[in-house]
């Protein structure tokens, strides 16, 4: 059977190049596209070295359907993985045109150009942010969907764009991912999350004060109602979500079938334990200090992921202990991330 290609939007952000390096691993021929917003070109560099191989990448931009179209004509992709979003919840707030702009005006141009080039099996990036406030844990898939800012509404409207794809014509084929909270780095230390500015998530803010280029990490709110009152997450080893992409774009070809599902752990950790077991990796004391609780954080939220397993036979492998360990390495190689070492 000739190699199947797969085209990767959003291909040098941090999910996108661990999936990459999965796919490769896998078999498939992938071609790599992104503009840049939010990624460094220094990880075309890091990923020829960890797959030893050339890699093929495009640079453009998702909403530029002439682009898209050029780059589906030279490479005729079996199937397109739709990585390339803004993620900023707080900044999606600020600026909720470049959200919708961006995040659906790229779905929309990539589902025209896939459309116009008979490419019809897609795999979404879509996120826990769907379910806006869960009333029930774990969340499994049937639960109610619901956006508390522009964010998540270009998640919710970007999965609505997709059903009614499906819908209307049945060649289209259409996996669904909702992560969870992916956090960890590539085990080479060579690839992992590198967040222009402040991070604004746990991990990565965590990994800064470990290094030292914060001085202590803010917890908001101890007094929810969980074990030790700090907010709880579904944690996902950014290596186990790669591996679902895997297993989903199988999915896609075997059963010729669309799916939604959730890819988490379906464990639950709190900051506190975060930050414990980020000590213990990385030897460093975590200092942090209690700050009130942000509006819109929920108590708790984690997932269940049984249907991953029923339908994909993927569930995650890798525990906190790993997630923290690696993202460590990860940060302790590249203090500075990737730009410091890309000239
Ligand atoms: N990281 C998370 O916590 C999380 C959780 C749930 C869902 N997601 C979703 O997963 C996807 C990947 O997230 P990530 O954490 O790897 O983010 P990321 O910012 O590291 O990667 C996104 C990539 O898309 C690129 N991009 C953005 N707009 C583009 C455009 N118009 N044209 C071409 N490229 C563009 C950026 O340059 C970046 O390289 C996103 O859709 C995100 O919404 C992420």
């Amino acid at each position: 059977m000739s190699r199947r290609t797969v085209l990767l939007t959003g291909a040098t952000g941090y999910i996108a190049s661990h999936t990459w390096l999965a796919l490769l691993k896998a078999g498939y021929r992938v071609i790599g596209l992104d503009n840049f917003s939010n990624s460094s070109p220094e990880i075309l560099n890091r990923l020829k070295r960890l797959s030893d191989q050339a890699v093929v990448f495009e640079r453009a931009d998702v909403c530029d359907l002439p682009a898209l179209l050029d780059v589906f004509q030279s490479h005729e992709p079996d199937a397109v993985v739709h990585f390339a979003a803004h993620k900023a919840v707080g900044e999606s707030v600020a600026k909720p045109l470049d959200y919708y702009g961006n995040n659906l005006g790229g779905t929309v141009a990539v589902c025209r150009a896939m459309h116009l080039s008979g490419c019809r099996h897609m795999v979404f990036s879509s996120s826990a942010t769907v379910y806006g406030v869960p009333r029930c844990l774990p969340i499994t898939e049937d639960a109610d969907l619901a956006a508390t800012n522009p964010y998540g509404q270009t998640k919710l409207m970007g999965e609505t764009i997709l059903r009614d794809l499906v819908a209307s014509d049945d060649r289209w084929k259409v996996a669904t991912l909702r992560y969870f909270n992916p956090v960890g780095a590539h085990e080479s230390g060579l690839i992992g999350e590198d967040p222009r500015g402040t991070p604004n998530n746990l991990m990565p803010y965590v990994a800064q004060v470990a290094v030292g280029r914060r001085a202590h990490l803010q917890v908001y709110g101890n007094d929810y109602d969980t074990p030790d009152g700090t907010g709880v997450r579904d944690y996902i080893h950014v290596s186990d979500l790669a591996d679902g992409h895997v297993a989903a774009l199988r999915y896609l070809f075997d059963a010729d079938r669309s799916l939604t599902v959730n890819l988490g752990t379906g464990q639950g950790c709190s900051v506190l334990q975060v930050v414990r077991a980020y000590a213990q990796a990385s030897g460093r004391e975590i200092p942090y200090v209690i700050a009130p609780r942000r509006p819109g954080d929920v108590a708790a939220c984690y997932a269940d992921p049984t249907r991953a397993a029923e339908l994909l036979g993927w569930r995650a492998r890798l525990g906190l202990d790993r997630m923290c360990a690696d993202s460590w390495r990860w940060q302790r190689m590249n203090p500075q991330g990737f730009e410091a070492r890309s000239a």
